[in-house]
């Protein structure tokens, strides 16, 4: 292993990739939601992860390609499509899928596991 290797490796252990159990990606905007709002639901996702202690890796994405309704937050293992979310909203999917584990039914939109063939 090379030392740019080594830093990689250090990276990823330090932000959480090789004890992740969920990885949650949200759309900050701007076609889907102001960028305000955006990063108001990305600064509480952020703080609320924090707060909680899991093991989800957070991703900012510019798009999530359904540019309306948003801020979009999807969540992996699961597929769990999730529109229009506040900082309020996310505190409860925040208690209830990422650290409860159980996906909020009333607020998802899809849910689609990927399941690579082969
Ligand atoms: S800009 Fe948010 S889904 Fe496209």
């Amino acid at each position: 292993m090379n030392q740019d290797d080594e830093e990689v490796q250090a990276t990823l252990q330090r932000i959480g990739v090789p004890t992740a159990q969920r990885h949650a990606f949200l759309c900050t905007g701007p076609e889907c939601c102001t960028t305000a709002e955006g990063e108001g639901t990305w600064n509480a996702l952020k703080a609320q992860l924090k707060a909680a202690g899991v093991p989800v890796l957070r991703s900012k994405a510019a798009c999530l390609r359904v540019c309306n309704r948003g801020p979009w937050l999807l969540v992996y293992p699961e597929g769990t499509w999730y529109p229009e979310v506040t900082p309020e909203r996310c505190a409860r999917i925040v208690a209830e899928h990422l650290v409860g584990g159980r996906p909020v039914e009333e607020w998802a939109v899809a849910r689609h596991a990927l399941k690579p063939q082969g």
